[in-house]
């Protein structure tokens, strides 16, 4: 299972790698805006700079809603460092430029996915990684994880290579269960991921074993 780190905070980032348990990062405009990152230049600079932080792969989000912009976009992000991923709204638009991306071997991660029909159509048009948001969907009382086993069984049925990227996971519990359904990848906040280490039995432990050393 891959970890990706949903964010565009550059300490949280570095925290993270620095674990060395990161496999990527996943950012989004409003991510972005929550960190003051504006305006293209600096927007650009700000994927160079997490790209220079960690090893895999950076999926940065067009802004455009047609093909033509998608595309124009896209093509821009995918040119600034093997690690970045175009990241395509799951819209028609963004379908259509998630094939041609996929065509020219440049990473897909389609996002804004809430149905298995939408999960279906992303692995159909190639896209290399496919982000159901559950926490949102648990927001409105509909079963994220749910979602997460519906989309692991049809991609299974037909051998799609399409990655599961469980996103909008908002807390530990959230990446124990996509672990058990089989997520390919999750992505969430450093508070998420530092969740799977808290154990009061290894604090208490480690206090014993500290204060035996010392007799
Ligand atoms: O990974 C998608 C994510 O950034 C959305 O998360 O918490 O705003 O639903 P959230």
């Amino acid at each position: 299972m891959k970890f990706f780190i949903d964010t565009a905070n550059l300490d949280q980032i570095r925290e993270a790698q620095e674990m060395g348990v990161l496999d990527g990062v996943t950012t989004n405009p409003s991510l972005m805006a929550k960190e003051g990152i504006t305006g293209h230049e600096n927007i650009i600079n700000h994927y160079k700079a997490i790209c220079e932080i960690v090893d895999g792969d950076v999926s940065a989000e067009v802004i455009a809603t047609d093909y033509e912009g998608m595309v124009k976009e896209g093509e821009v992000l995918a040119k600034l460092n093997p690690q970045i991923v175009v990241k395509l709204p799951m819209i028609k638009d963004g379908v259509k430029a998630c094939k041609y991306f996929s065509n020219k071997g440049i990473k897909t991660n389609m996002t804004l996915v809430f149905s298995a029909g939408q999960a279906l159509l992303a692995a159909k048009a190639g896209a290399t990684y496919m982000s159901p948001f559950i926490g949102r969907l648990d927001d409105i009382s509909t079963d994220g994880l749910g979602l997460i086993s519906e989309i692991r069984l049809i991609y299974d049925n037909y051998g799609f290579e399409t990655q599961i990227l469980a996103a909008s996971v908002r807390h530990t519990m959230h990446i124990m269960d996509c672990a058990k359904i089989g997520a390919d990848v999750m992505t969430g906040p450093l508070s998420a991921i530092d969740g799977l280490l808290k154990h009061p039995l290894t604090d208490i432990g480690l206090a014993k074993f500290l204060v035996d050393f010392k007799k």
